[in-house]
């Protein structure tokens, strides 16, 4: 807890490893405090941009952050790894083709660090990692400095995974709860001394293991949650029952809440972390493994339902609404409803796919190079097109009420 934080001198140097949509903000909030911040990437473009007090991303307020901490000369950002008292590592942790964990961005700056380390340093790894991530972190550390094994001037170890949602990270990083696992109870403490300058939440003392498994199985529990949803929606679709109205209902009794059905599940954050959790125990994760199965097919079952109502058409145009992996964000990054809109270009190659994404100036590549397939407004494409389909709920699209026929994968236009 907060309450019992030990005063953190704020001359220390912190070092922030990866500046994307956690590592800037996060360094920029610690400034923000009065602690001198480098912040270390590999893209030049995003060095340059932070020590220009630019943000290289959208995120609210965030650029004020950044241009108030550069000005004051308490962040600036670097290509190279400096000698910092604390490193926040918060690079990337994708998966390999097999759903297996790739921990090679965090080897790279762990080995990158590594030199750079005097004595009694603190490494924290923020980044979203499967379990025994912080003890590999340790490991490669220790491999490159074998002179620091069992020393008194070995560097402390720590995890503190990150939940907050983006769009609201500003005051998210400041208001959320944090789960912080040490390697050590000492390294416990010391990380939580470093959150306790700008976090208002509670900071929860656990072991590092803990720590790396509460946050796969917070995104998991939602995974199953929406996949129970997604499976009601198909078994209401075959019975002729309004899923959404069904779940409202059931929402009701006082112990019952049930997620909302979609296109599928995308992202970077629920629809990767579960499989971590497979990874890591792949002959118990029966209910984890099914459920990502269960979204990852909706997108399919979306696409045939599509193709079956312009059946009969040589020249279907349907209307492809949405292209966001959630409502309201410009982020199409692993969005079902991009892939939905790119498979329906390829399987109606007479037809022709009007995209309407109010958050966006231009199509991804992938659908740029489709000759069938064009940006537009939702007048134009509602007016030209046979068939509308609904992907992403943007509140751009709440109040519409098509004339034409649609598929609604989210409920709105009930
Ligand atoms: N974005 C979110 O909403 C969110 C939420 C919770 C947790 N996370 C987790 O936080 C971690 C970071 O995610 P993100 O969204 O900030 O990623 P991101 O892709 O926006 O940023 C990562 C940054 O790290 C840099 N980088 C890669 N390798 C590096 C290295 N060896 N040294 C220095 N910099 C390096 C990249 O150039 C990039 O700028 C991931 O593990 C992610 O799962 C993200």
């Amino acid at each position: 807890m907060n309450s019992t934080a030990v005063l953190v001198d704020k001359d220390l140097r912190i070092a922030v490893v990866g500046l994307g949509y956690i590592g800037l903000p996060t360094a920029a909030i610690l400034a923000a405090q009065g602690v001198e911040v480098v912040g270390v990437d590999i893209n030049p473009d995003t060095v340059a941009a932070v020590n220009a007090g630019e943000p290289p991303f959208v995120e609210p307020d965030l650029a004020t952050y950044v241009s108030g901490a550069v000005q004051r000369g308490l962040l600036s950002a670097s290509t190279e790894m400096p000698h910092a008292d604390v490193y926040i590592v918060a690079v990337p942790t994708p998966f390999l083709d097999d759903h297996a964990p790739d921990l090679s961005y965090i080897k790279a700056a762990g080995e990158a660090i590594a030199p750079q380390l005097r004595g009694g340093e603190l490494v924290i790894l923020e980044s979203t990692s499967p379990p025994g991530a912080t003890q590999k972190l340790a490991d490669w550390i220790f491999a490159a400095r074998p002179d620091l094994v069992g020393s008194d001037a070995a560097p402390e170890f720590a995890h503190c995974p990150e939940r907050v949602l983006p769009g609201k990270v500003m005051v998210e990083l400041v208001e959320n709860d944090r789960i912080v696992g040490g390697l050590t109870p000492r390294a416990s403490k010391r990380a939580c001394e470093v959150y306790a300058i700008f976090c208002n939440g509670q900071l929860l003392t656990t072991d590092a293991m803990t720590a790396e498994m509460a946050k796969l199985v917070e995104n998991s529990f939602r995974d199953v949650n929406i996949a129970f949803a997604n499976e009601l929606s198909l078994i209401c679709d075959r019975l002729g029952i309004d899923v959404w109205e069904l779940i409202e209902l059931a929402n009701h009794h006082p112990r019952v809440n049930i997620l909302q059905p979609g296109p599928g599940v995308g992202g970077h954050c629920i629809a990767v972390d579960p499989w971590f959790i497979v990874d890591a125990a792949p002959d118990l994760t029966k209910v984890i493994r099914s459920a990502r199965d269960v979204n990852d097919g909706k997108p399919q079952w979306v696409l045939e339902k599509v193709l079956r109502s312009v059946d009969g058409s040589e020249t279907p145009v349907v209307a492809a609404l949405g292209l966001a992996f959630k409502p309201d964000i410009d982020d199409l990054r692993e969005s079902p409803a991009r892939r939905i809109a790119g498979e329906l270009a390829d399987q109606l190659p007479g037809g022709r796919i009007l995209v309407v994404e109010p958050h966006i100036d231009g199509l991804p590549a992938e659908l740029a190079n489709r000759r069938n397939v064009e940006l537009v407004d939702i007048d134009r494409a509602l007016a030209e097109a046979d068939l509308a389909v609904l992907l992403v709920d943007h509140t751009a699209f709440k109040g519409l009420r098509p004339a034409i026929p649609f598929v609604d994968t989210r409920g709105i236009w009930k």
